[in-house]
């Protein structure tokens, strides 16, 4: 079973998330197992203070080493279970490097991973030098914390899982995507409001129809993601 760990400041944004859908049915059937920490809570001083000016001045604050690498620590020490195994401690970042299908392939290799959840201007850099071992950032544009970031890495890792996807969704989809862009899907009615569902689909000609679903692929990477056919 994969351990995960999430150090955030704002807990509430991870329980929907993690208890709904093909996430909560993992934890459902002992594949994984989350674990949400307050960064707060690791904190000593009256006001429970997380952050602080930066030096040098500037805007904004920068979120204080004690607190988080308070938290991580206790969580290490606590886990009697996890003996042998070292966890990856992965700060969420927009300088980290590019989280793509390869990364989650590579993650859902490993037994723990734990996610830092930077906030405000940034992280003290002695967290980035000397308590995590990984910084991932899922694309190029600002959010306002890791959290949702965590998030998309967690729910991308914990779908490669053995046993999360049923057997039927998880060849489908492992063999084409990356590659291609998907090809249109349709259900019932086979009218609605007048739009028919293309005829090759109601052929019953499996053979055409792969083709066609095929030719879709193609022409929509074609149109919308040229990059994916260079590759
Ligand atoms: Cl990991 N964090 C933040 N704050 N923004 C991001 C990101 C992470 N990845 C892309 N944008």
């Amino acid at each position: 079973m994969m351990r995960i760990d999430f150090f955030t400041l704002f807990p509430l944004i991870f329980t929907g998330p993690l208890d709904s859908s093909i996430l909560k049915r993992a934890v459902n059937r002992g594949l994984v197992n989350f674990n949400i920490h307050d960064i707060r809570d690791y904190t000593h001083d009256k006001h429970h203070t997380a952050d602080d000016y930066p030096y040098g001045g500037g805007a904004g604050m920068v979120m204080k080493p004690e607190p988080v690498f308070e938290a991580v620590e206790v969580v290490k020490s606590r886990a009697a279970d996890m003996t042998d195994q070292r966890p990856a401690v992965i700060l969420m970042t927009p300088q980290g490097r590019l989280f793509r299908q390869p990364v989650a392939k590579d993650l859902a290799e490993k037994d723990w991973l734990m996610f830092i959840c930077g906030h405000y201007e940034g992280v003290d850099e002695r967290i980035r030098q000397h308590l995590v071992t990984d910084e991932i950032s899922i694309g190029d544009y600002v959010l306002t914390g890791g959290e949702l970031a965590a998030l998309v890495v967690a729910d991308a890792v914990v779908r490669l899982l053995p046993g999360v996807l049923g057997s039927e969704e998880s060849l489908l989809h492992e063999s084409h995507t990356g590659r291609l862009l998907e090809y249109p899907q349709y259900t019932r009615p086979e009218v609605f409001r007048g739009w028919r569902v293309p005829e090759i689909l109601l052929s019953g000609n499996h053979g055409e129809i792969a083709r066609w679903r095929c030719e879709q692929s193609l022409k929509k990477t074609r149109e919308r993601r040229p990059d994916l056919l260079e590759k």
